[in-house]
């Protein structure tokens, strides 16, 4: 028989153009309220004295660029760049909503021929921990980059720091036994967990000035989303689309259940434990092939 395994950056371009991507689009509203507080830590911080070429990378369906696009105004120049073309294709039909000159790119920001020097400021939100190699894929931010421009970013701590985003497959795992381990610095939403493995990767791909810092940021969802967000999204929301009736019925009691201690009333609220990662493009030259 013939077995071909996918790479590492084939899975991602898959997952993000197949389910995992259309859930995106569909919770897309949800997720943009619920990290609402994590999209102010980097619109507040551009500025359109720094230039208003700003690329968000892993920009999904475009919410922090077209935010970070309003905030400087109609000089500005955003471009948001995304392996999803279902989110792509959303954030360009939420742009033409707007007027904005902000652009968005179906493409790999690992290998994506960037023009050089072509941004004052690199930001992304969730947008940077799936890189198959996440050295080459900085190297390549970096030579998008201005000299001395910023990126900033933001990631997810560990999963031990973060159980609401882990309470939903912990509590379906007896009924889902094909559940996805997670694995520990694979490419994945933890991938950054470890902040000396986010600084290695930094320095060796040409950035400088890196600065890591934890944040816990208070996120909100509404009570009666709280069914739809968990059977839609993460690795639950993904097995369960695979999933008999009788056995979602199970997973949706026992993990509305399981979720209790977040739900304050009519409010869905925990903290999300993250790392504010900020860096600045170094002028020495650094290549990694
Ligand atoms: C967790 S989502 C975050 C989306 C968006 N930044 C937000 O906060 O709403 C991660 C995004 O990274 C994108 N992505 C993953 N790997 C990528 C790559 N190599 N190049 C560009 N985008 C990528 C996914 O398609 C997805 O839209």
């Amino acid at each position: 028989m013939d077995v071909t395994h996918k790479t590492d950056d084939e899975q991602t371009a898959a997952r993000w153009n197949g389910p995992a991507g259309h859930a995106w689009v569909e919770a897309q509203a949800l997720l943009d309220e619920m990290f609402k507080p994590l999209e102010d830590l980097l619109v507040e911080a551009v500025s359109a004295e720094h230039g208003g070429r700003v690329l968000d990378v892993g920009c999904g369906t475009g919410g922090t660029a077209l935010a970070v696009a309003r905030r400087l105004g109609a000089e500005s120049r955003c471009v948001g760049i995304d392996i999803s073309a279902p989110m792509i294709t959303a954030a360009q039909a939420r742009a033409e909503l707007e007027d904005t000159q902000t652009r968005f790119i179906l493409g790999n920001a690992q290998d994506h021929a960037f023009e050089p020097a072509a941004f004052d400021a690199i930001i992304s939100r969730f947008g940077v921990m799936f890189f198959d190699d996440s050295v080459r894929a900085f190297a390549n931010l970096r030579r998008a980059a201005r000299a001395d421009a910023e990126i900033r970013f933001i990631a997810w701590r560990s999963p031990a720091e973060n159980p609401f985003m882990t309470t939903a497959e912990r509590a379906a795992a007896p009924f889902l036994p094909n559940l996805p381990a997670r694995r520990p610095d694979a490419p994945g939403q933890f991938a950054f967990a470890d902040q000396g493995r986010v600084h290695r990767i930094l320095e060796e791909s040409g950035w400088a000035g890196i600065d890591i810092q934890p944040i816990d940021a208070t996120c909100t969802l509404p009570e009666s989303e709280l069914v739809r967000y968990f059977t839609l999204l993460g690795p639950v929301g993904l097995v369960l689309r695979e999933a008999d009736e009788r056995t979602r019925a199970q997973v949706v009691e026992t993990v509305r259940a399981a979720f209790a201690p977040y739900v304050h009333g009519a409010e869905v609220r925990y903290t999300a434990a993250c790392w504010l990662v900020t860096a600045r493009a170094s002028s020495t030259s650094v290549t990694p092939e």
